[in-house]
């Protein structure tokens, strides 16, 4: 099977381009300058370049704060790109793998979100993702859209790099510990997509539509923190004073869920897809950073 990979600079499109696909796979990577989810015509451009079956899009305006001041360019990426994806694929008959956030909802329920709760996003990056969401499933039968949350890999922008920089440079840490929700490394998302690929491309019964995948089990942002300064002291003797804040007490410009728990149960069901406990997959990750002297 052809697969076409959209974003592979970003953290789950580098892991998609790594991941364990099986032989007689024909996958073909592309990145914004070959692609500009932003400029339509590109990326209508590359599905009729390439003729894939599938194509997983793996590009996002990730800036969720900065969403807040630059509305325009987080709809163009996030909802006029995969729009114009899901229309291009629909001409071209391939299926779509579009991600999604646990931004989309607002975090008051007091459970897990389930796939049919209604969303609410508080934020421009939450709402630019969901009108993508909505704007694929309008185009397009043949998706599957995976929601996902607290994506961190060993390369990239991301919350365990940041505090294993911090922890090296800081005393103190004041951490927020009123979020809930689940850290998801890249990979175990780049290896779902896998599965779900190898389910599409066999063909026959393909249970389309939307899925939440993230890492097993649950925490706070705190919680994130403390498991990574505890292999920060193991590996280097260094661990600075880790203090637990409300969000109320770091005010950012977009507000974030308090409820970020996204509840696994369908994807298990529809696919057999069951993410590591986010712990092991934590640990995985840190044993990559903490034994590359450059992180
Ligand atoms: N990061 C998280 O915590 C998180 C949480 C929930 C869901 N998600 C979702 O997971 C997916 C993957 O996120 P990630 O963490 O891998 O993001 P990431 O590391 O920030 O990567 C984003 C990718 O999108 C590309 N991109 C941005 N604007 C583009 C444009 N105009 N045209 C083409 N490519 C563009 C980036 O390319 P450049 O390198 O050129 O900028 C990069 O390859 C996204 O759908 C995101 O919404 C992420």
């Amino acid at each position: 099977m052809k697969i076409l990979i959209l974003g592979t600079s970003g953290q789950v499109g580098t892991e998609l381009m790594r991941a364990a696909w099986p032989p007689g796979t024909e996958l073909v990577g592309l990145a914004r300058p070959e692609v500009d989810m932003a400029r339509p015509e590109t990326v209508a451009a590359a599905v009729a370049e390439h003729a894939p079956a599938l194509v997983v899009n793996a590009t996002a305006y990730t800036a969720v704060d900065k969403a807040e001041g630059d509305r325009e360019a987080a709809f163009a990426v996030n909802r006029d790109g995969p729009a114009r994806l899901a229309a291009a694929c629909a001409a071209r008959g391939a299926a779509l793998i579009h991600i999604s956030t646990d931004y989309v909802f607002d975090g008051t329920k007091p459970a897990p979100y389930t796939e049919d709760d209604p969303v609410a996003p508080l934020g421009a990056y939450g709402a630019s993702k969901e009108a993508g969401e909505a704007a694929v499933r309008a185009a397009l039968p043949r998706h599957v859209i995976l929601r996902t949350s607290w994506v961190y890999a060993a390369h990239g922008a991301n919350f365990v790099k940041t505090m294993l920089r911090f922890g090296r440079e800081r005393e103190e840490m004041r951490v927020v510990a009123d979020q809930h929700g689940a850290p998801t490394a890249a990979s175990d998302i780049a290896a779902a997509i896998v599965t779900i690929a190898g389910r599409i491309s066999a063909g026959n019964d393909v249970p389309w539509g939307t899925y939440h995948f993230t890492g097993t089990g649950e925490t706070t942002w705190h919680g994130f923190a403390e498991r990574v300064f505890q292999r920060l002291e193991a590996a280097t003797g260094r661990r600075p004073r880790l203090l637990a804040i409300a969000t109320a007490d770091y005010p950012t410009p977009a507000r974030r869920p308090a409820n970020s728990r996204l509840d696994c149960t369908r994807i298990r069901t529809a696919f057999g897809i069951a993410a590591p406990l986010w712990e092991d997959s934590l640990e995985r990750v840190l044993d990559e950073l903490l034994s590359s002297p450059a992180s």
